[in-house]
């Protein structure tokens, strides 16, 4: 495991010193250093016919990998999906990651750029994608610089042809990391969530079939292209299968990435984090990002992991685990939660636009109307258009559940 290299202030004195156009580039390794150790074999070997599209994907497939963004769709998958479409398809990396508690693919980004821009390439071969775009998160100025960098790296080295790859920048709408939404933003447009079906494998950037992955993702595709497919599913604990990236924060002695083997519970987690912060005793926890809800220190043996929270009324999403100890309230959390949701909700739909700010008003009182709370959360999950609007109301739901003393 690993932790989070925060810039210092020595670190940004010395990048400046050095002459660095953006002060806090962490040290990453670059496009000669991964070239060198056989970077990018993988992807000449595949252009060069050594297996077909066909082949790969049943590689991904055998592997297990499931989209890391969150939702854990089977990722092999997607590429039959989008080429059973005709085009010209487009590749988009969904590098927004807005997800509170979330900051898995940052540290891919600023640790190992080539994995993840040698996965896209190969998923871009296997799909005959005629441009890949990146969507990145403006609040990641390093990795845009690393990007930027590295990109002008494989232009140089004849990789890719010049503006084959397109780097554009979100501007901070958490909403334009829901992949149609994003899709709108790339095109030009306010990032409003699309209605589904059809799906962006049918119908995605300017119409055309598109193959929407997430970094990490891409990441792990590079590595299962070049390592096998037991690089990543060979792994798992607690019956579970595949590698993970949690993003540990909270009331932990060490928050960071833990990148370990799936299906770890939070007791484990904790203790990869080094225990509790002093002084500080565990009382609940977010298993995935707001839209997950919160689950009690009870609950410490289940392995987060898709598909096992589902009977618990969740879902592991990115793995954005924060931990919180007997000084802080569920229900503070849930209401801190909402508040985000109303933010951040695009206002296209009622359910959620106005559901939103009924929740959060609902949720200051002393004490809850639990079946008002009930009835609202129903229909903001059944009518809402997107994502956000459907899993907003995972912390109302949860706190009632198993928080019920803290609101009665
Ligand atoms: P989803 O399950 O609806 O879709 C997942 C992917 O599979 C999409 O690319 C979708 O186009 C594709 N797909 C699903 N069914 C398909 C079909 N029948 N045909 C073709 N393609 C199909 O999930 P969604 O709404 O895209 O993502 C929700 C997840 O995102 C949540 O788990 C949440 O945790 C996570 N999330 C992650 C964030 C982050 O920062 N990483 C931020 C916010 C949410
Ligand atoms: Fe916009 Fe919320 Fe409706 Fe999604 S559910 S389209 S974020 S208003």
């Amino acid at each position: 495991h690993h932790h989070i290299d925060h810039a210092t202030p020595e670190k940004v004195q010395a990048a400046i010193a050095a002459g660095e156009t953006h002060p806090v580039i962490p040290d990453y390794e670059r496009f000669d250093t991964y070239r060198a150790a056989g970077g990018y074999d993988t992807l000449i070997a595949l252009r060069g016919g050594a297996k077909t599209p066909d082949a790969v994907q049943d590689d991904v497939l055998s592997s297990g990998l499931r989209g890391m963004g969150g939702a854990g769709f089977p990722s092999g998958r997607k590429w039959s999906f989008v080429c059973g479409y005709e085009g010209p398809r487009y590749l988009a990396v969904n590098g927004d990651e807005g997800e509170p508690g979330t900051f898995k693919d940052r540290y891919v980004l600023e640790r190992t750029p080539h994995s993840f821009l040698e996965g896209m390439l190969i998923a871009a071969w296997a799909v005959e994608a005629e441009t890949c775009f990146i969507y990145m998160r403006d609040e990641y100025p390093a990795v845009l610089e690393i990007l930027r960098r590295e990109i002008a790296a494989l232009e140089q080295a004849g990789l890719v042809a010049p503006g084959y790859i397109d780097l554009r920048r979100g501007a901070g709408a958490y909403i334009c990391g829901e992949e149609s939404a994003m899709i709108e933003s790339i095109e030009g447009k306010r990032g409003l969530p699309r209605h589904r079906p059809p799906y962006v494998a049918e119908v995605g950037l300017f119409d055309r079939p598109t193959l929407v992955h997430n970094v990490e993702t891409l990441h792990w595709i590079a590595r299962i292209c070049r390592e096998g497919p037991g690089v990543f599913g060979d792994h798992g604990v607690n019956g579970r299968r595949g590698m993970r990236a949690y993003s540990v924060s909270g009331r932990v002695r060490n928050p960071g990435v833990y990148e370990v083997p799936a299906g770890q519970t939070i007791a484990q987690l904790i203790e990869l984090a080094g225990g509790m912060a002093a002084g500080e005793t565990f009382y609940a926890y977010q298993p995935g990002g707001p839209s997950s809800g919160l689950l009690p220190a009870s609950m410490d043996d289940i392995p987060l992991d898709f598909d096992t929270l589902q009977e618990h009324g969740t879902f592991i999403g990115s793995a954005a685990v924060v931990v919180l100890s007997e000084r802080d309230r569920a229900r503070d959390a849930a209401l801190n939660m909402l508040r985000f949701f109303e933010d951040e909700s695009c206002g296209q739909c009622t359910p959620c636009r106005v559901g939103c700010e009924k929740a959060v008003k609902l949720m200051q009182a002393e004490h809850w109307d639990a079946g008002l709370l009930e009835e609202l959360s129903t229909l903001m999950a059944d009518a809402s258009i997107c994502g956000l609007g459907q899993a907003a109301p995972n912390p109302i739901r949860l706190t009632l559940k198993h928080f019920r003393h803290e609101v009665e």
